[in-house]
């Protein structure tokens, strides 16, 4: 499939956004709130869906535990035109990156599992990178990693429901933070 200019043959059982048109949206409201950065840490990042389309006017680190979605983001990655991707299997609930291998970052975007993301929110908000735009598929977990970005000294800003699980009460989200 494409994302961007890239293209990607999905690993099996590999993570997709519920629907195109929200995936869309999704991405472009995440490439709006980090228009400014030249170097992006994408956490959680699937195959790439926010990293490859990002890549095409930043350098990108990505990260996700499935090593399959990592192989199938590196070999997207090297279409031409895109600025490099650096792409790392790692589990960010028992390895979240550090604030020192955040040093650098301009922005961090993140779009953990329902579960959340509380080891490596509680990293982020003892980190420098400027600007955080989290993605999130479950308003209670954002809310409690919310409250430890914010309790490091980040503000929360716009945060943009995204009705994309038609016919069912789920909400997914897209929240920027800034420090
Ligand atoms: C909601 S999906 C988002 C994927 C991608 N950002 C996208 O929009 O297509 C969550 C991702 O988190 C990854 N994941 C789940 N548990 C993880 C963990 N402990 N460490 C790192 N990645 C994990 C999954 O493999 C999946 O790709």
């Amino acid at each position: 499939m494409r994302i961007g200019r890239a293209r990607v043959v999905l690993p099996p059982g590999g993570f997709l956004q519920a629907t195109a048109v929200a995936e869309e949206a999704l991405a472009g409201l995440v490439g709006e709130a980090v228009s400014e950065a030249t170097s992006i840490a994408d956490l959680f990042c699937g195959v790439g869906t926010f990293a490859l389309r990002l890549a095409e006017r930043a350098r990108v680190r990505a990260f996700d535990a499935s090593k399959e979605a990592i192989a199938a983001l590196a070999r997207a990655a090297a279409a031409p035109g895109l600025k490099p991707v650096e792409a790392a299997a790692r589990d960010l609930f028992r390895r979240p990156l550090l604030p020192a291998e955040l040093d650098g970052c301009d922005a961090v975007v993140l779009d953990p599992p329902r579960q959340g993301a509380e080891a490596q929110a509680k990293a982020l908000a003892q980190s420098r990178v400027p600007r955080i735009v989290y993605v999130s598929c479950n308003p209670a977990t954002f809310a409690r990693d919310a409250r430890l970005l914010a309790d490091g000294g980040y503000r929360l800003g716009r945060v943009v429901p995204v009705d994309q699980f038609r016919y069912s009460a789920h909400v997914e989200l897209v929240a920027t933070f800034a420090r």
